[in-house]
């Protein structure tokens, strides 16, 4: 941990001052190679580059700016079932920085989540007959929406969220798609394929089902970067974050590695806060462009930015609280965590 932090200071400053000395410079690789890594083209500059990249497209919090200017964040997901999911992704954006969180979610999801939160935005409007409607009205004040932290498979549901997704594509706003969401896109791949403002967040199970849809395959274990670029180029090369044990980002021409520590325990959760985050990252990340983030995909570095928050918030609560650390733990440390590792 001490290690860890140590070089991540000096990576931001080295990169500066062109000052290194031997035995920095081994913790320097050491910590790059560990961290991520770039399939193909292995640049050393390039890994050097991206944490930069994702405090370039930061917003700088000064006074002139007003209420909305940094986020308002969409999260299309909460049923009878799933309260919490939904919760986290919208908590999180807030944490993060975004201004506004909206959650739009079912009639009876609606006053349960109002209760755990009171920052929070909640629609009652996922069931009701005229949802998309409802929905849409709101689309033109949203920088990007999360579409199913706690969606559920419902057939209604479902179909209320394939149209969401069409009407986001119309604004041509960010979408991350997650969970249920993903289940919904394995069905019906045709939904998203060939927008590449989309992120999609499969873990192990959600990426193979996504993987034989596409490609008719069985994905093959013994490349597993080769698979999820292959996914990303399936579907137009969008951006694909298989979440694991390290987190592989792909947006058909690059693969980033995030294996930021975190910790052996992970918990329920854990991927909502990596949606919400990058609701709020792929929004500031899309706004600054590619002028910000070097010519490199902003999507690309809205991920990586995302996935190693959220694995710092894992490590940060499991230093704290070991085996019985929850996500609301984790959602606590996100403040410090995004601290460490952007405004350093
Ligand atoms: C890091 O990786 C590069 C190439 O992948 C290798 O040459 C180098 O020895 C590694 N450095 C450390 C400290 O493991
Ligand atoms: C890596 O990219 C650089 C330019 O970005 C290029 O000159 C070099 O040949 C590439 N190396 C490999 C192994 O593809
Ligand atoms: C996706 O990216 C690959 C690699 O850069 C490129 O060869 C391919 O043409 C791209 N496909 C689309 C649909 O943009």
């Amino acid at each position: 941990m001490w290690v860890w932090l140590l070089s991540t200071r000096l990576m931001s400053r080295c990169v500066k001052c062109q000052f290194v000395n031997p035995s920095v410079t081994l913790l320097l690789f050491e910590y790059l190679n560990r961290s991520f890594s770039l399939h193909r083209n292995h640049t050393l500059k390039d890994m050097e580059n991206i944490f930069q990249l994702v405090r370039n497209v930061i917003p700088p919090l000064t006074g002139k700016r007003h209420k909305g200017q940094d986020g308002r964040i969409g999260i299309v997901g909460g049923c009878r079932e799933y309260t919490g999911a939904p919760y986290f992704a919208a908590i999180t954006a807030l944490k993060v920085g975004a201004d506004l969180s909206h959650v739009f979610c079912t009639k009876d999801a609606a006053t349960v989540i109002k209760s755990y939160s009171p920052e929070l935005i909640v629609h009652p409007v996922l069931d009701s007959p005229n949802a998309v409607h409802e929905v849409d009205k709101w689309l033109p004040r949203l920088h990007s929406v999360v579409i199913g932290p706690g969606l559920g498979r419902d057939e209604a549901l479902l179909e209320n969220a394939k149209a969401i997704i069409e009407k986001s594509k119309l604004k041509g706003i960010p979408i991350i798609i997650d969970a249920d969401g993903l289940w919904l896109i394995s069905q019906q791949p045709s939904l998203i394929q060939g927008y590449q403002r989309a992120i999609l967040t499969p873990n192990y199970m959600e990426f193979s089902r996504l993987y034989e849809a596409m490609l008719r395959d069985p994905v093959d274990s013994s490349d597993h970067h080769g698979c999820v670029l292959r996914l990303s180029q399936a579907l137009g090369n969008l951006t694909v974050v298989q979440k694991g044990e390290r987190d592989l980002i792909s947006d058909g021409e690059k693969v980033l590695v995030c294996s930021h520590e975190g910790s052996s325990r992970r918990c329920g959760g854990q991927g909502d806060l990596l949606s919400g985050s990058l609701g709020v990252l792929a929004h500031w990340a899309f706004l600054a462009g590619a002028e910000k983030t070097n010519g490199q995909n902003p999507f690309l570095v809205a991920a990586f930015g995302a996935c190693s928050l959220t694995r710092q918030c894992n490590n940060q609560a499991f230093q704290k609280f070991g085996r019985s650390m929850t996500a609301s733990d984790m959602v606590s440390e996100v403040g410090t965590a995004f601290s460490k590792l952007f405004e350093t």
